[in-house]
């Protein structure tokens, strides 16, 4: 296997673009394999090591390891997020950190946000897919343009700030996890901080379970108002789950409660003074 360091040999490299043209994007073994009985005990490392090894250099030990600790990440997420001054500063301290484990399972690049950079809406998706994850954008997929549409439908195109709860694509799309989530979440509140959106658009449930941290399911939760705090204090805002647009493109027969949800935003928004941010009292 080459070097993580060495160019990839030209045959291989358009092999490889060759499969993800025809849409193949991950790769597993033919046959299933038993981890639980082909894998060495984990090595059993006294506490006082570990702890002494991950307080002595966190970062430096999470890339090595290409296995961050989710505590560690959260903490060194908090203070990359803390230190951000604008946008442009976020999307940098997001591309450096390596607390998500997220960044280590065949993701190109971080993917940020896009849109309005003082926009009155947040849009939240849950993670970026295939095309986001090639462009470097949230929603520019077919779930993306499906989004556009009916944001441009209800006349919110110039009115939202699109971003996701994780920054990484997850292999295979699957759901991000919650602890996965965690590690990224100073960086969505630091972003919630900077635009000072008077609204949260929750996209699916893994956006509006984690965000507003309820177990109940995106059909139940759609369509009602709640309200998100921030952990650091200062911000509440009313928030609205909403059902994800690729869930829309296997069930359009759904889309008539994606669009109730946007014209129950429009009328909050349209109704509510424009106060720039409510402030905890
Ligand atoms: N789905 C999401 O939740 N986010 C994206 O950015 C793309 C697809």
């Amino acid at each position: 296997m080459a070097a993580a360091s060495e160019p990839l040999d030209p045959a291989l490299q358009s092999l490889v673009a060759f499969w993800r043209d025809a849409g193949v994007d991950a790769l597993y073994e033919e046959a299933p394999v038993d981890r639980t009985l082909t894998q060495p005990k984990p090595e059993v490392r006294p506490i006082a090591r570990i702890a002494a090894a991950t307080a002595a250099a966190p970062v430096a030990a999470m890339s090595a390891a290409r296995a961050p600790d989710v505590s560690a990440g959260i903490a060194e997420a908090h203070r990359l997020a803390a230190q951000a001054q604008d946008l442009d500063q976020l999307k940098e301290a997001i591309a450096a950190f390596e607390g998500c484990p997220l960044r280590y399972e065949g993701a190109r690049q971080a993917v940020f946000a896009r849109g309005n950079p003082q926009a009155e809406v947040m849009v939240i998706g849950e993670a970026p897919g295939a095309d986001e994850d090639a462009q470097g954008f949230p929603f520019v997929g077919r779930a993306g343009k499906l989004l556009d549409r009916m944001l441009s439908a209800a006349g919110l195109t110039e009115r939202v700030f699109i971003t996701n709860t994780v920054y990484w694509r997850p292999p295979g799309n699957r759901t991000p996890s919650p602890q996965e989530q965690a590690t990224c979440a100073p960086f969505l509140e630091r972003a919630i901080t900077l635009v000072r959106p008077r609204i949260l658009l929750l996209a699916g449930g893994a956006s509006a379970k984690f965000v507003l941290k309820r177990n109940e399911g995106i059909l139940a939760l759609r369509g009602n108002w709640f309200e998100w705090r921030a952990e650091q204090g200062g911000i509440v805002l009313p928030a609205l789950p909403t059902l994800h647009p690729a869930f829309l493109l296997r069930q359009p027969q759904a889309k008539k409660k994606a669009w109730a949800d946007l014209l129950s935003l429009t009328e909050r928004l349209d109704q509510t003074p424009s106060e720039a941010l409510q402030t905890e009292t």
